[in-house]
């Protein structure tokens, strides 16, 4: 039996590592749990070697594998409850749609106490370590939750329902499809998950803005400076030094997202639109938005800003905060009172 494949181009390498414990023509089942091309990629590869292999799957993986391979394999289609005994281990399926696609599936062996969720509890690591516990626990928790803002985050209610139907399992480990397996941490990472699907935040800020000639940027430290004199931790994102995934990730348990452009050509920059697009997308419930920023004669990026923000159900505390060309310290002052007198 083999669970899921890799990205087509790392296709061959995955066949040597299969070929070192068995003859992969001698696979009788593949489980695709997801039907994703970071998981199915190599499905065609082995399925020409593994000739008599059939492929276990959600309906809807069905649907899509026939989708993406236009082949006629054999499939064994499976649904919550469903098992299969493959001799001294039983395989028990849960189906996870929409966590994060709705094919999305995880297989359980109770002989191992081993879930295999595929992407849930994933993280983005490529390392020698193997298990949450050797890598650390601070880092890997940075891990789970930039993956998890960056592609589980607006599936919160599917990933409650996820976590009800493992509930009742009794796990030793799990193993997803990306990153290190946990064995230490599988209460602190599913307690997570039960936060991150909630929408749970901390009283925390993220400022995220891009500049022309650092007018806006001063108006972010002013900002900044405000968070700080009241005790809450904020953090400053530059978009020309960092990538939208890296800025989700802060903002995951943010409860206040700042976002600031200069007006250009009266809009705002293509960097902030290209992450607004993306948060909309990503949608944190349950937020406060603050738009700012510099300008020199319209002055329409904030309320384009301001749009967007209120478009994805953001409360936006306090309007307008503009400054023309180059803000000094007393428009700076006023900017810091109506942000004082917006956050709590
Ligand atoms: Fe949704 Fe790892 O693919």
């Amino acid at each position: 039996m083999l669970v899921d494949t890799v990205k087509h181009y790392m296709f061959e390498e995955m066949l040597e590592r299969i070929k070192k414990i068995i003859d992969p023509s001698k696979i009788d089942y593949i489980i695709s749990n997801h039907t994703e091309m970071d998981h199915s990629g190599g499905l065609p590869g082995m399925m020409d070697i593994a000739k008599n292999a059939v492929i276990i799957c959600s309906p809807n993986g069905e649907k899509g594998l026939k989708k993406h391979f236009k082949k006629d394999w054999k499939f064994k289609v499976v649904n919550t409850g469903d098992s299969i005994n493959i001799g001294k281990r039983n395989l028990n399926f849960v189906l996870m749609q929409m966590v994060h696609w709705p094919d999305s599936m995880a297989t359980y062996i109770p002989e191992d106490k081993l879930l295999l969720p595929n992407d849930a509890f994933g993280q983005h690591i490529a390392s020698c370590e193997r298990f949450d516990d050797e890598y650390g626990w601070d880092r890997v928790r940075i891990e789970a939750a930039k993956y998890y803002a960056n592609i589980v985050l607006p599936f919160g209610a599917q990933v409650n329902k996820a976590l009800e139907a493992v509930s009742g399992l009794d796990i030793n480990m799990i193993a997803p499809s990306h990153g290190l397996m946990w064995r230490s941490h599988i209460k602190d990472i599913i307690g997570l998950y039960k936060k991150w699907a909630n929408n749970v935040y901390d009283k925390k800020a993220v400022i995220v803005y891009d500049t022309m000639w650092h007018s806006t940027e001063k108006m972010a430290y002013a900002i900044k400076d405000v968070f700080e004199e009241k005790d809450i931790p904020c953090e400053i994102k530059n978009l020309q030094a960092s990538h939208i995934s890296d800025v989700m990730a802060s903002i995951l348990e943010a409860k206040y997202i700042c976002v600031g452009s200069p007006t250009l050509n009266n809009g705002m920059l293509p960097t902030v639109a290209a992450f607004l697009t993306y948060i909309k997308g990503l949608a944190p419930k349950n937020r406060i938005g603050i738009a700012f920023g510099s300008y020199g004669w319209g002055g329409q990026a904030v309320s384009d800003i301001e749009n967007i923000l209120e478009a994805a159900k953001f409360e936006l505390p306090v309007r307008g905060l503009k400054a023309q060309w180059v803000p000094d310290a007393l428009e700076l002052e006023e900017l810091k009172n109506k942000i004082r007198g917006a956050i709590e």
